[in-house]
């Protein structure tokens, strides 16, 4: 196994995240094999590198074995980032089933090549735990099985167990990234990119904000070039396999503050119009919120040497203004 990967593997490349790290590992002179079924990426996303010679793209479903067979055997990591998020109006069933299937394929290939797998967990695997700042060795506190939104951080849970499973017992060097709100150009303009996104559309076409519930529930926001260097340190640095790592900035805001710094920022006339939207009122399932979430980043900056820099301003003023080039806004 290479001390210093060169061949990467990265599944959801044309995702939000994937997308990003591809244009870093490309540039950081990697070869890169990329693997999304286009269910919620675009190939938009990558399109600049697909006549890139050190870049592979294939349109296949991480669910299903074959996908992962004939690929090139001198892969030295895999970067697993295809999943399901949280079902906040959908079902359990997509979310359940990709994130576990989908790793468990992955933890496969990673053994069968014997390389390194650094996998993409999640900040709501903490759940309901009231202690602050979250610590990685701190306890996950999960609601009711009945509560679908659960399920996401119990997916991501047991491919953080599963990935541990496959280290202990086949030796192959696996991390943990659990990421931390990530926004910037190319999130998914939807809830499924973050109420960032949500909260710039709803502002730039002048309508009224949906808050969920109160809106001091609060979170911590990192801009995507951030979150990319944790993810690329984690992918380049022997020192961080075996570990689990926080990937965030510890700036916490309340939704409501995030709503009001968006529509500072971005200069649009009249006031701030906001409405409040009742948990319950979610069709299909219900829905149950983290009321307080920040990383403790030690970890982060002790052993990756990252710390999130870019400040919640301006990459929101960045991404204000890449939702503007798209023109699909009124103001
Ligand atoms: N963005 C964040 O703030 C954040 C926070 C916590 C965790 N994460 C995790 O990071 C990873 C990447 O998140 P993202 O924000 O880039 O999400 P994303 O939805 O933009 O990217 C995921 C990509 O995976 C692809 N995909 C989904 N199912 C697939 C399948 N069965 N086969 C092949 N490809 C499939 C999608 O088409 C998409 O391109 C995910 O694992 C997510 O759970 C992200």
């Amino acid at each position: 196994m290479a001390e210093a990967p060169h061949k990467i593997l990265v599944t959801g490349v044309a995702g939000f995240l994937g997308s990003h790290l591809l244009d870093k590992l490309l540039a950081s002179g990697h070869q890169v094999i990329g693997i999304d079924n286009l269910s919620m990426g675009k190939l938009e996303n990558i399109a600049e590198h697909l006549s890139n010679k050190a870049f592979q793209f294939i349109q296949k479903d991480v669910t299903e074995k074959s996908t992962f067979e004939n690929l090139e055997n001198d892969i030295d990591c895999i970067v697993h980032l295809a999943a399901f998020k949280i079902p906040r109006y959908g079902k359990a069933i997509d979310t359940l089933k990709i994130n576990y299937q989908g790793t468990e394929n992955v933890l496969e290939l990673a053994r069968n090549l014997n390389c390194k797998c650094v996998l993409a967990s999640t900040s709501d695997v903490y759940g309901r735990n009231p202690k602050l700042p979250f610590n990685e060795d701190d306890n996950s506190v999960i609601g009711s099985s009945k509560v679908a939104r659960w399920s996401y951080a119990v997916s991501k849970l047991f491919d953080e167990h599963l990935a541990f499973a496959y280290q202990d017992s086949y030796d192959i060097p696996v991390v943990i990234l659990r990421f931390f709100g990530s926004y910037g150009p190319r999130h998914h303009l939807s809830w499924w990119g973050g109420p960032q996104s949500v909260f710039i559309e709803q502002i730039l076409n002048d309508g009224e904000i949906s808050i969920h519930g109160d809106g001091l529930q609060t979170r911590s926001f990192t801009y995507v070039s951030d979150t990319v260097a944790g993810i690329y340190a984690a992918t380049i640095k022997p020192e961080a396999n075996g570990e689990i790592f926080n990937i965030g900035s510890d700036r916490e805001i309340t939704i409501l503050d995030l709503a009001k710094t968006i529509k500072g920022l971005s200069n649009t006339p009249g006031e701030l119009k906001v409405k409040f939207v009742p948990y319950e009122s979610f069709t299909g399932n219900k829905y149950e919120d983290v009321r307080r979430r920040v990383p403790d980043s030690t970890r982060c900056e002790q052993i990756l040497g990252v710390k999130a820099e870019v400040k919640l301003e301006e990459g929101l003023s960045r991404t204000i203004a890449w939702h503007r080039s798209l023109n699909l806004y009124k103001y």
